[in-house]
């Protein structure tokens, strides 16, 4: 199992581990660069109800989204396809994101990974910078259980031995995911997948929107392949090597059309 190796060896088997545009990695928010020209996202098909299949792939386990589920806007290149989501935590009360903000580490990870058009795979994808869309979520713990994470889940504890699968039957992505209306305000950067072969073709989206779970549903164990259990699934914050984190300036563009208008207003009297 390659993932099982110990990360920072990573980089001898598979050499783009080693690269200089590595995810994931510390957002320190006092050095990001506001950007007015990340607009909103557009989701499709997050609200049709769906089967999918939840698969253990060893070093985690990948709930396959179908092709109906889909993306555009962000100032991406492009209409993507969703592929898959998985997540990644800690264990024994440990935090287990991946990405971390002025430090801090958030108690779990969502990434949901598209595929941009009309590429089939990965393979495919990973000579291009923006061929994959990463969009990830950090939660935050809550005091009451959210509603919908029980199904997942449940669905991790179906699948606790490598290769194993099991079905969600009449999920909706919207169901975990809030609505591109509410996800105005994000982080970018380019990057690479946190697996190997940490191939450097993602465009990164981290929301400012948390996810909400509770201490009882983060408890929650999957297994890996040998029978041990699956904690502690992220891999350590990379160097940034010169790139530039971006945040979307999404309130501030209401505020300065309401200043133009006025603006003109005033200029015809
Ligand atoms: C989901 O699976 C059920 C049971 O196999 C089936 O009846 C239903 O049509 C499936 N739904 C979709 C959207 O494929
Ligand atoms: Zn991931």
């Amino acid at each position: 199992c390659l993932c099982c190796l110990d990360p920072i060896r990573w980089a001898a088997q598979f050499p783009s581990c080693g690269g200089l545009r590595q995810s994931p990695i510390n957002i320190v928010t006092s050095k990001v660069h506001v950007n007015s020209a990340l607009p909103p996202f557009e989701f499709i098909g997050h609200t049709n109800t769906i089967n999918i299949t939840v698969k253990n792939k060893g070093h985690s386990a990948h709930f396959t989204l179908p092709q109906s589920v889909r993306l555009t806007g962000g100032a991406l290149p492009g209409q993507y396809r969703a592929a898959q989501f998985h997540f990644h935590w800690g264990g024994d009360g440990r935090p287990g994101s991946e990405h971390t903000i002025d430090g801090e580490r958030f108690p779990m990870e969502l990434h949901i990974v598209h595929i941009k058009e009309p590429y089939g795979c990965l393979a495919e994808a990973e000579h291009d910078m923006a061929g994959i869309a990463l969009l990830a979520f950090l939660f935050e713990e809550a005091s009451d259980d959210h509603p919908y994470l029980d199904a997942v889940i449940a669905a991790l504890g179906r699948v606790q031995n490598n290769g194993s699968s099991t079905v969600i039957p009449n999920f909706r992505l919207s169901d975990i995911v809030p609505s591109a209306k509410d996800l105005h305000r994000y982080y970018r950067y380019v990057g690479s997948m946190t697996t190997p072969g940490c191939e450097q073709a993602v465009a990164w989206t981290l929301f400012h929107r948390t996810l909400s779970i509770s201490s009882r549903q983060v408890t929650q164990q999957c297994r890996f392949w040998t029978g041990k259990p699956m904690t502690d699934i992220f891999r350590p914050t990379q160097p940034l090597d010169g790139r530039v984190v971006y945040q979307s300036k999404a309130s501030a563009t209401l505020t300065s059309t309401i200043h133009l208008w006025f603006g003109c207003v005033f200029t015809v009297r």
